[in-house]
C-alpha cells in the first residue's frame, strides 16, 4: 500500500507542475486534474487494507479491514467463522488463525506472553499461529491471508462472562 501512497502524491506533484504551467498558458486548470481524481477515486487512506481469510475447506473470502481493527472484529463484521469466545479478552483460543505467509508474520508484533498461553492451547498451532482478536490491521499487513483451522478448543473458564468494549 505505500507504494501506491507514495504514487498518488507522485501523481500529485506532476499534476501541480501541469497545473501551473497550462495556467501560466492561460489554459483552464480544471482539464489536468488527473492526479487528484486518481487520489480521490483510488482511495488508499482510508479504505483499509486487503485481508483473505481462508477456510477449512480451502474458501477464499476477501474482505478491507480499516487500519486500528481486530482480525476478529473484522472477521465478524463480515459474518466470517472465527469463534471469539471470550470476545478479544485473551481467555480462550478460539480465535487461533495460521498466517499463511512467514513474510506477514514478520512483520506482526511479537504475542504477549498471555497470547502465547492461549496459544498453546489452540488446536492445530503452527509456526506462524496468532489469536485473531491480537493481530490489528495496519498498513503494512495489506494482503494478509489467514488460515481458519479446522476445529478450535475452548479453554474458557466456566461461567466466564464476556466484558462489553
Ligand atoms: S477471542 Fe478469546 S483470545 Fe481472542
Amino acid at each position: 500500500m505505500e507504494d501506491f501512497v507514495a504514487f498518488d502524491f507522485l501523481l500529485l506533484e506532476i499534476d501541480f507542475i501541469v497545473t501551473t504551467f497550462a495556467i501560466g498558458k492561460g489554459n483552464s486548470p480544471k482539464i489536468f486534474d488527473v492526479g487528484v481524481w486518481y487520489f480521490c477515486l483510488n482511495g488508499t487512506s482510508d479504505s483499509g487494507i486487503s485481508v483473505t481469510f481462508v477456510d477449512k475447506d480451502g474458501e477464499e473470502q476477501h474482505i478491507r479491514v480499516p487500519v486500528g481493527m481486530s482480525m476478529l472484529e473484522a472477521a465478524h463484521e463480515n459474518d466470517i467463522e472465527l469463534e471469539g469466545a471470550c470476545e478479544g479478552s485473551l481467555a480462550c483460543s478460539t480465535c487461533h488463525v495460521i498466517v499463511m505467509d512467514v513474510e506477514y508474520y514478520n512483520k506482526l508484533e511479537d504475542p504477549t506472553d498471555e497470547e502465547n498461553d492461549m496459544l498453546d492451547l489452540a488446536f492445530g498451532l503452527s509456526e506462524t499461529s496468532r489469536l485473531g482478536c491480537q493481530v490489528i490491521a495496519k498498513p503494512e499487513l495489506d494482503g494478509i491471508r489467514l488460515a481458519i483451522p479446522a476445529a478450535t478448543r475452548n479453554f474458557a473458564v466456566d461461567g466466564y462472562v464476556p466484558k462489553p468494549h
